[in-house]
Formats: C-alpha cells, sequence, structure tokens
C-alpha cells in the first residue's frame, strides 16, 4: 500500500543505543540485535517493527524470553505488546545473504559480505524502526572466518578485535554519531587495501582507507587523489570538516546503484573507484571523481542532517548533487561541467518529468521507496538548489548553508526547514519559491520580444502543466539571467525574476534591438519557447559573454533544422549552416568546449521537444544533419581530428579537451566512406580506452565490416576485466544493424553474461533499449519485446534493476501511436507476471493509468 507525505507522524518510540553482532555465514547468517528502547508516547501500547525476508530466532525483553502471546510477526512486521517505558529489546534473527539477488540488506558480491540499507534495506538484516528519523548510536562486533574474511568492517571507530575458535575472529566498531539505520554498514572480505591520509584544516589526522578486490590495488589511486580533493575542497568552500578518524570505501562488483554514503564506511559501485590509463576512459576518470565527491559531501548534506522521511529525499540528493557539481565545475571547465548537466537533464529528466511516473521533487505519495531515487529528486533537485544559489548570490548562500547545519546539526529535518535557514539567512522571501518543491513538471517559458522608440520589451511567460491530481499547474519563482548583445557586444546583464504568469521588462536607449541571450549558465530547469532566427542564434554563438548560451544557441539552430526535416525529410538544409558551424571551428575556444559545440542534440533532447513523434524519423533527421555537416565541412573536421591527436594517454584537462574534440571529429567522419580507415586506424593504434571505444563506438553505429573483428579482439584482451567486458556488451548492444537481434541473443548466452550483476544487465540491456534507438524501436516491435522478457527476468532476480530499465517502456507517450500500441502491449504483459515486485507495480499502474 502506497505512502502519504501528509501521513507522517513522529515515532512512539526511540532507541538510543544499538548493539549488532553478525555471525556471518552464506546462507545462515545470525543477528543479534539489543536495543535501549524508550516509549515518547505514553498512549502507545505497541510497539511496531519492520522486518521483511527475516527469520525470528528468539526475543527478549529485559533478559527475558517474550512470550509468544506478546508478540505477532508478519511478513513486513514485528508487532510487541509494550506497557514498560523504557527497556532493552533483544532479537535474533537469521538470514541468508547467499541467495540475496536484490542486494538491499546484507548480501555477497563476488566474496565478500556487505550491505546496502538505503533507503529500506536494514528490515532485511533485522526487525528495527526502519525510518529515517529514529536515530541512534551503533556499536557493531563481526563475526567471520579469518581466512576468507581478513577484513572486518563496520561505521565509526574499530574498539576492539581479535581470535576466536575455529579459525574465526571479530573485531568491534563503535559510531560515536547517532544515525539513522539507513547509513549502516557491514563489509567482511579479503582485499588489497590502499592507504593514505588527510589532516583537516583543524590538524586531525584522518585515516583513508580504500578497500578493493585482490589485484586491483593499482587502479584504486586515482579514487584516493579525488578523495583527497573533496575533503580539502569541502573545507574551503563550505567550512565543512570530517568529524571521525578513519574514513572507508570498500569497492564491490555487485551494486544496484553508484555508491553509498554509510556513515565513515561508503560501499561503492567498482565502476566509481577503479581506474588505470589502459582500461579507464576520460569520462570514467571523471566520473570517479564526481561519485566520490558526492559521497564525501554527504557526511554533512546527509549523514549530519538528515531527513526526516523519505519524502524529503532532496533535502540531502539534491543538495549533495549540487555540491558535486560545483566540485566538478572547480575542479575542471566550469562551462563544459553545466552543459554535462544540462544535457542529461533534458535528455532524461525532462521526460521522466513528461511521463507517467513524474512527480515534485518532495513526492507526495510513494509505494516502493526505490522508485524515487530519480532524475528528478537528484538532478532536477540540483537544478532547485543552484535557482537558490542563483537567487541569493554565493555570499547569502554561503550564510544560508551555515545557519542550516547551525539549526540542524544531529538532526532528520525537511525541505522546508532548509528553505527557511536559507530564507532567513539571506533575507531573500524564498515564499513563492517553495512551490517547486511540491509541482511536478517542466516550465515553459515562452520569450516575446519587441522594440519601438529605443525601447526593448521583453515579455516572459511562464505555462505549467497541470497535476497528476488535475489541479492546473501554479506560477513558480524563475530566475532568468539574460544578456543583451548591441554590435556584437554585450552591452547589459541582468538577472530577471518571474514570479508571475506574465511579466514584462523595459530596456531603454536601444538604437536598434537587441538580441537576447537568455537562460545564461541555464538559470532555471525550463523548456524555451522563443522565435531567434538563425542570424540572431549566429550572433548568440559567437557573441554572448555567457558560454551556456553560445553553446546552447547551437544546439537551438540544429535543433530547428532536426525538426524541419523530420517534419519533411526531403527538407533542403540551407548552405548558411555551413558557415555558422565552420565559425565554431574557426574560433578560439578550447577543445572540450568545441566539441560541446560540434555535438548534436540527442535523440532523447529532441524526442523531448516533439509530442509523439516517430521515432525513426528522429534518428533519420539527426543522421541527416550530421551527414550535410560533415560532408559540407569535410576538411575541417580532418584537420581538427589530424591537429588533436595526442601523444601518450595522459588524463589531464588538456588532453581530455584534444581527445574529446578529435573523436567527435572521427564521429563525423564515421559517415564518409573514404573517411573510415581512419576509425580502423584509431582502433587499432589507441593506447588508451577513450580512444578504443570512440573508435568501436563508430564501428557499431555505423555498422562498419571492421566492427566483427574489433569486438573479437577487445574480448580477447578484455575478458577477464569485468568493468571493461560491461563497455564491450554495451558496444554489441549498441551495433546499428539489422542482425542485433540475433546478436542480442548471442550477447544473453555468453558466458561472461549474467543477469544476477547490474552492471552487467544494465550495459547489455539498458544500452540497447537506450542508445540502440533505430532498433529498440524498430517497427516490429522486437526491440520492445527483447526488454520486457528481461525485465520479466530481472522481476525475480533484482526488483530495483529491473524498475531502473523499464524506464524506456513507460515513456510510450512520447512515440507516435503505433509504437505507442506495441510498447502498451509488451507492459500490460508484464502485469501479469507471478510475483510481480512492488517496484515494477507501481511503475505499471501508472503507465497504464488512463
Ligand atoms: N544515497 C546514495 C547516493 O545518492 C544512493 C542510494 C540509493 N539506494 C537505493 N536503494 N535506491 O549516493
Ligand atoms: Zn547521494
Amino acid at each position: 500500500t502506497a505512502r502519504y507525505l501528509s501521513d507522517y507522524q513522529v515515532s512512539n518510540f526511540s532507541i538510543a543505543t544499538v548493539d549488532l553482532t553478525f555471525e556471518l555465514a552464506d546462507t545462515a547468517t545470525i543477528v543479534t540485535s539489543t536495543m535501549a528502547i524508550k516509549r515518547e508516547n505514553k498512549n502507545a501500547k505497541q510497539l511496531v517493527l519492520d522486518g521483511e525476508q527475516l527469520k525470528l530466532v528468539s526475543l527478549q525483553i529485559n533478559q527475558q524470553d517474550l512470550p509468544e502471546s506478546y508478540y505477532q510477526v508478519s511478513d513486513t512486521q514485528l508487532a510487541l505488546d509494550i506497557s514498560a517505558d523504557e527497556f532493552i529489546l533483544t532479537i535474533v534473527t537469521e538470514i541468508d545473504p547467499l541467495n540475496n539477488t536484490s542486494l538491499e540488506g546484507l548480501f555477497k558480491s563476488g566474496g565478500a559480505f556487505c550491505t546496502q540499507c538505503e533507503a529500506e534495506g536494514f528490515r532485511r538484516i533485522t526487525y528495527y524502526l526502519d525510518r529515517p528519523d529514529v536515530m541512534s548510536t551503533f556499536s557493531t562486533k563481526v563475526i567471520a572466518d579469518k581466512k576468507s574474511y581478513p577484513y572486518l568492517l563496520s561505521n565509526g571507530n574499530k574498539t576492539a578485535a581479535g581470535d576466536l575458535p575455529q579459525g574465526k575472529h571479530f573485531t568491534c566498531w563503535q559510531d560515536p554519531h547517532p544515525k539513522p539505520c539507513y547509513l549502516f554498514a557491514v563489509v567482511a572480505g579479503d582485499f588489497d587495501l590502499l592507504e593514505g591520509s588527510f589532516t583537516t584544516q583543524d590538524k586531525r589526522n584522518v585515516a583513508l582507507e580504500i578497500f578493493v578486490d585482490k589485484g586491483n590495488l593499482p587502479k584504486a589511486h586515482h579514487a584516493m587523489a579525488s578523495l583527497k580533493k573533496s575533503m580539502l575542497w569541502d573545507e574551503e568552500t563550505f567550512g565543512l570538516v570530517y568529524d571521525l578518524d578513519i574514513y572507508m570505501i570498500v569497492a564491490v562488483d555487485f551494486f544496484n546503484m553508484g555508491a553509498m554514503e554509510n556513515k565513515g564506511l561508503n560501499v561503492f559501485n567498482s565502476k566509481f573507484v577503479l581506474a588505470d590509463n589502459e582500461s579507464a576512459t576520460d569520462t570514467d576518470f571523471f566520473n570517479i571523481e564526481a561519485v566520490i565527491g558526492h559521497e564525501y559531501f554527504h557526511n554533512w548534506t546527509g549523514n549530519r542532517v538528515t531527513c526526516r522521511d523519505w519524502f524529503q529525499l532532496s533535502l540531502k540528493e539534491g543538495l549533495t548533487v549540487f555540491r558535486d557539481q560545483q566540485f566538478s565545475a572547480d575542479m575542471h571547465s566550469a562551462p563544459v561541467n553545466r552543459i554535462k548537466n544540462v544535457r542529461l537533464l533534458r535528455s532524461k529528466q525532462f521526460a521522466e518529468d513528461a511521463g507517467p511516473m513524474a512527480h515534485p521533487i518532495r513526492p507526495e505519495k510513494v509505494l516502493e521507496m526505490n522508485n524515487f531515487y530519480t532524475l528528478t529528486v537528484y538532478e532536477k533537485g540540483a537544478e532547485v538548489i543552484r535557482m537558490i544559489n542563483t537567487l541569493l548570490g554565493a555570499a547569502k548562500f554561503r550564510k544560508g548553508m551555515d545557519l542550516y547545519f547551525a539549526r540542524f546539526d544531529g538532526m532528520a529535518v525537511t525541505c522546508d526547514d532548509f528553505i527557511n535557514a536559507m530564507s532567513d539567512a539571506s533575507g531573500v522571501d524564498l515564499v513563492l519559491f517553495k512551490a517547486w518543491y511540491h509541482q511536478s513538471g517542466t516550465p515553459i517559458l515562452s520569450v516575446e520580444e519587441g522594440f519601438s522608440n529605443e525601447q526593448y520589451q521583453l515579455t516572459l511567460t511562464q505555462t505549467n502543466p497541470s497535476q497528476k491530481d488535475g489541479s492546473e499547474g501554479k506560477a513558480l519563482h524563475i530566475p532568468v539571467a539574460i544578456e543583451l548583445i548591441e554590435n556584437n557586444k554585450v552591452i547589459r546583464r541582468q538577472l530577471l525574476e518571474l514570479t508571475s504568469e506574465q511579466q514584462t521588462w523595459t530596456f531603454d536607449n536601444f538604437v536598434e534591438k537587441p538580441v537576447l541571450a537568455v537562460l545564461a549558465d541555464f538559470s532555471a530547469p525550463v523548456k524555451l519557447s522563443i522565435n531567434q532566427t538563425d542570424q540572431e542564434l549566429a550572433t548568440v554563438m559567437a557573441f554572448a559573454d555567457d558560454e551556456f548560451c553560445r553553446w546552447d544557441a547551437g544546439q537551438q539552430l540544429m535543433l530547428n533544422y532536426i525538426k524541419a526535416l523530420i517534419d519533411d525529410s526531403s527538407f533542403a538544409l540551407p548552405n548558411s549552416l555551413l558557415t555558422t558551424y565552420q565559425a565554431i571551428f574557426d574560433a578560439n575556444t578550447d577543445n572540450a568546449f568545441k566539441a560541446e559545440q560540434l555535438s548534436l542534440p540527442s535523440f532523447d533532447e529532441v524526442v523531448a521537444e516533439i509530442a509523439q513523434v516517430d521515432p525513426i524519423k528522429v534518428v533519420n533527421a539527426i543522421a541527416a544533419v550530421k551527414l550535410f555537416l560533415v560532408t559540407g565541412l569535410t576538411a575541417s573536421f580532418e584537420k581538427t581530428f589530424i591537429d588533436n591527436k595526442a601523444s601518450a594517454y595522459k588524463y589531464s584537462g588538456e588532453e581530455v579537451g584534444q581527445r574529446a574534440l578529435k573523436n567527435v571529429c572521427l564521429s563525423y567522419l564515421s559517415l564518409l566512406e573514404q573517411q573510415q580507415s581512419k576509425v580502423v586506424e584509431q582502433y587499432q593504434s589507441s593506447d588508451n580506452m577513450t580512444d578504443t571505444l570512440a573508435a568501436l563506438a563508430c564501428s557499431a553505429d555505423n555498422n562498419l565490416v571492421d566492427l566483427a573483428g574489433q569486438l573479437q579482439h577487445f574480448e580477447q584482451k578484455w575478458h577477464s576485466t569485468a568493468l571493461v567486458m560491461d563497455k564491450w556488451f554495451s558496444l554489441a548492444a549498441q551495433q546499428c544493424s539489422t542482425n542485433i537481434f540475433s546478436s542480442l541473443d548471442r550477447l544473453l548466452a555468453h558466458p561472461l553474461f549474467s543477469l544476477k550483476n547490474p552492471n552487467r544487465a544494465r550495459s547489455l540491456v539498458g544500452n540497447f533499449s537506450v542508445n540502440n534507438p533505430r532498433y529498440f524501436h524498430c517497427q516490429s516491435g522486437q526491440g520492445y519485446q527483447f526488454l520486457a522478457e528481461q525485465i520479466a527476468l530481472l522481476n525475480e532476480i533484482n526488483p530495483q534493476v529491473a524498475s531502473r530499465l523499464i524506464t524506456p517502456l513507460i515513456q510510450f507517450r512520447s512515440f507516435d501511436l503505433p509504437r505507442q500500441k506495441l510498447m502498451r502491449a509488451e507492459l500490460e504483459k508484464l502485469t501479469t507476471l507471478k510475483n510481480l515486485s512492488k517496484d515494477l507495480k507501481e511503475k505499471l499502474d501508472a503507465a497504464l493509468a488512463g
């Protein structure tokens, strides 16, 4: 049954301390929990604990066995009759980590035991008040075989360790910071350990420990360097200092998400830890630093101040994504980072916000919490924090953060608490702004310009989509940063605040109508509706000060022509487009930025712009624009490709930019038969994964004759490196070939393929349905059928992964009616699955309603 934000009630009971003992064993781990419980509401007669997939072994209150008549156990709860105000409750449960393929609670990843408790996984370990506002002091004793599990880890500081009979040993941990159980973690295994240290600004020494699978130590150095950068950045930027003597990161191969910020003991998907020059791409290096930063920043925004209830998830996630974005921007190019953030938002979050699972960044109704770790909560949530930063300015935003911590350190609070702290510290009125937290859908910002009597008029109108309950979308507080360009120079810059449906601003003393650059730095997460001529867009591309606007004008221009080709595939593209594009090559801008400018809007970005579109027309239109550009400007693409061939691989800003630019050019050139030898040549000569994969992607996207040989060579070279084989499966699934479905069958049967490993499942199944639109959306419906079949299997194995992979199917309303029908049919079939998980049920019900 669904839960509602409006039903929130404080807990009747509190738990001051929890002592846990884990006797680890593959299929029968014994967990003993001893809790000091207090009845906060004297009228409460029952203590109802959460628990799932647990075997209750014993139950004691104040060391006395509890007679059966005093408690009831169900599939999801343990209810105890209570008459005392304070008591010690001891619960022993048995669990089966080996057969836990859901990867929630305690499970085995490779040879190691590890846990994932957020959001509601702790209830699969023991009976507990599994809610984030119940905060307790945890101590943990872990017992396991010493040879197989030399490292026994948990949160906080190590307090004792020693040997036990029968080859076992134990370690005890104590976490001094009270925390909700979702931040609890246990890990046991045999690892390589990379040690480092960090001295805090108050001169305390923190031990840094990164645990990786045996043999992977050389791949952990980038993660260690990233952790140190994150710690320093948070001290310098927000004055936030780490608060324990040790910070541990464990990399595991089986993980549902990217990583998890458990107090003092982060657990990471190995994808976001391991990297070396041969096996990792530039993007991998970048993402590792960003995710290490993200989890580290949670120590304050998430752990020290946590969420009152799970509807408030964006309190910690939106804020922490904003913080990790700022960190990445400071470590690298700010404009290029901003462009990447926006591309993710436009391609994925806009679709989510327009689809059946649309929800406000603070949802109001949830069936399965895991379904709400979304692009909306995370990425749009970060945009909302960014708008506050824009409205307040950096200095007042910092004051707001300081007040937030001063008020709420050690507490579990709400999004409203955060906004109020921001508003109180800055004096800025954010009452209207709060609507961003309870309204879903992407606002449309329409721009009308007028010019008369040397006066320029700008009218902004916002349209907000109607809400799930049928109510109308209301006007939001939208910061709109603009520049006005006259004679190829920005002569005015301003932050406009749109606070009603429509407002007009006038600007005096213009000889002629200025050219508008709007949404500088993408100042609000909205869709823009504006009619600018090609000439105006070219002016913005060349002369706006704001790099985001320069990039975006180019995207807008290309999008206009892609749309024209979707309407009419014989539409003749004008040669002026070549002139404008040539100017990108000629400008004195950095390579990474150029690479972004040369990249066309993606399939998803185009789909987000057009109602009920034929997906094949989208694929064809993008390809036609690409072919037109490379045909008209072959020499420029070729020269830029050749000029940017770097020497030996190095991960540094300069070289990353060069590779990005070179590989965008290669992607264009690979459309021309006489240029395709460049792809083969790059594949053969590459000394790094970025260039190798770029070449492979050209081969796969154009189904070049060399693809089969390249895939075979790659497989032989990398078959024992799991993270690289994920890339291999992705590329193979991306092959644009009429044989794709027999290829997919062979890939599913490959000895290294397993749906049980989320990274593997995502690389094959996920990449096919997201990055092979021509065949995923093929008219026969085979693409949809393939995805649905894998989802049906994953429903039994790992509901969370199944529920994520279903995204492209539930968004069927974006496409034309024949596709809608085919996709719906697959969804309807899925509703008849036996043991349909809550995760899938919630999405299927939403998708098929109405
Ligand atoms: N808090 C983690 C992070 O953002 C994500 C955990 C998600 N867990 C889940 N079961 N959905 O870094
Ligand atoms: Zn997070």
